[in-house]
């Protein structure tokens, strides 16, 4: 169970660099955190990071309220959706004389479908009198919780560097104009070099096989490469050390190999090194039919066969629905194609590999 109190050590923006070329749909960062020292970390754990609110946001805020406190709309509070206390409060307390038939409208309704995309700010201006009284808005807002992220390094390379790979969340609010998801832009944008976060690390199962000759299989498209980048970077320092490894296979992909393929270079070294035996790329929208992953691991699947049947174990990280969910089925197909097993024993070949932790998710 992981904690939604504010995470107690202080980690400082090192550095970011922009993975996602110009041109790409997509805003993806490489953002590097130093520890001191004060968090022990494994590759394939998550980190817990408390995010601040986007400073216009906050702004926005701070001139709808009387005695607002900066810092703490800043840190401890959920502007960027509407929570229903919130407009029954104000529908109760401070509503504008015209705006109570919407307000209760809303209540009535579904309020998360009806609200999606408004910020706070956004239903202060619309519904209520203003300025309303910071301290009776405060205890109607929701806390602003740590937001997890796969760890994209290994302390085998920098036991003070924690390092994340980070997409920026945006989405339409009702004006058409576009919002900011608070931790992803927090970290990607508003924090300065050297600022300050909260930060935590949450343990897990996602680990590499105790035996460095296990063979391993990495599945992880979009920023579901992050936990890959760590393993690779703790095999490469294996390798350097003298272990004899197992192989690995990476599937990764994205929307386009010109603007998406993030670390192209790394992963070529990586494959010069022995860290990465074998690579397949699957690109979504380079062509008019969509290719992702499970394209891509179906096409090889008497090899991925050999490998599965062999004791491989098989990771697969990024979104849970519908990329996991479709690459279960994809290995579940193999295993009744190339293993020939019915329907039902295939889907139970795999559930026993999840079971016996042989196949392993980190997935949101
Ligand atoms: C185990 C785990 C590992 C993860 N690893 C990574 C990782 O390695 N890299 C990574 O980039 N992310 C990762 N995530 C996701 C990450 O935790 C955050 O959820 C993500 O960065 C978005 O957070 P945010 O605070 O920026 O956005 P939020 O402010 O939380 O918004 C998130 C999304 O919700 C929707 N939304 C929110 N409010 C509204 C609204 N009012 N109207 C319409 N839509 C709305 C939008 O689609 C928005 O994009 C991971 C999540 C988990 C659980
Ligand atoms: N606008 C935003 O708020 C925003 C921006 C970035 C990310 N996100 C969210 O952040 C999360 C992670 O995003 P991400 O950039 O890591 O990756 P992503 O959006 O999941 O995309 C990575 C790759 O996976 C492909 N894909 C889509 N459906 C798939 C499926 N069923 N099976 C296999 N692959 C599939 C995508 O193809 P196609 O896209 O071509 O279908 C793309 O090539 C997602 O939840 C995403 O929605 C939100």
């Amino acid at each position: 169970m992981i904690s939604d109190k504010k995470p107690a050590v202080v980690g400082r923006l090192l550095r970011r660099i922009r993975l996602s070329k110009t041109g790409s749909a997509k805003d993806v960062w490489l953002v590097s955190i130093g520890t001191d020292g004060k968090l022990a970390y494994e590759s394939g754990d998550w980190l817990m990071v408390s995010p601040q609110n986007p400073p216009d946001q906050v702004g926005r805020l701070a001139k709808l309220l009387k005695n607002a406190d900066f810092d703490r709309l800043s840190r401890d509070f959920t502007i960027l959706s509407v929570h229903r206390p919130l407009a029954q409060w104000i529908f109760e307390n401070a509503a504008r004389e015209e705006s109570h038939g919407q307000l209760s409208d809303w209540l009535k309704g579904d309020f998360c479908a009806l609200t999606r995309g408004y910020v706070v700010a956004d239903i202060l201006e619309r519904f209520a009198n203003v300025p309303v009284p910071a301290e009776a808005l405060e205890v109607n807002l929701k806390p602003l919780k740590p937001r997890l992220y796969s760890i994209a390094s290994a302390p085998e390379v920098d036991p003070n560097t924690i390092e994340l790979v980070v997409a920026s969340a945006f989405y339409a609010g009702p004006d058409g104009k576009y919002h900011e998801g608070a931790a992803s832009s927090f970290l990607n944008k508003y924090l300065p070099i050297g600022g300050e976060m909260h930060i935590q690390v949450a343990k897990t199962h996602f680990k590499l096989p105790n035996d460095p000759r296990t063979d391993v299989i990495f599945v992880g498209p979009g920023t579901g490469i992050a936990p890959f980048r760590g393993f690779l970077q703790q095999r490469d320092f294996l390798i350097k050390s003298g272990d004899q490894l197992g192989r690995s296979w990476l599937f990764f992909g994205d929307q386009h190999r010109a603007m998406d393929y993030i670390f192209e270079d790394e992963l070529a070294a990586y494959q010069k090194s022995g860290a990465l035996t074998r690579l397949d790329l699957a690109f979504s929208r380079d062509q008019d039919h969509k290719i992702y992953v499970q394209d891509r691991i179906w096409e090889n699947r008497e090899e991925i066969w050999k490998w599965v049947s062999g004791g491989t174990y098989i990771y697969v990280c990024g979104t849970a629905n519908p990329m996991a969910k479709d690459v279960l089925e994809a290995f579940a197909k193999i295993a009744r194609v190339c293993g020939n097993l019915s329907e039902e024993a295939a889907k139970d070949y795999v559930q026993i590999m999840q079971k016996s932790r042989r196949y392993l998710q980190d997935v949101y």
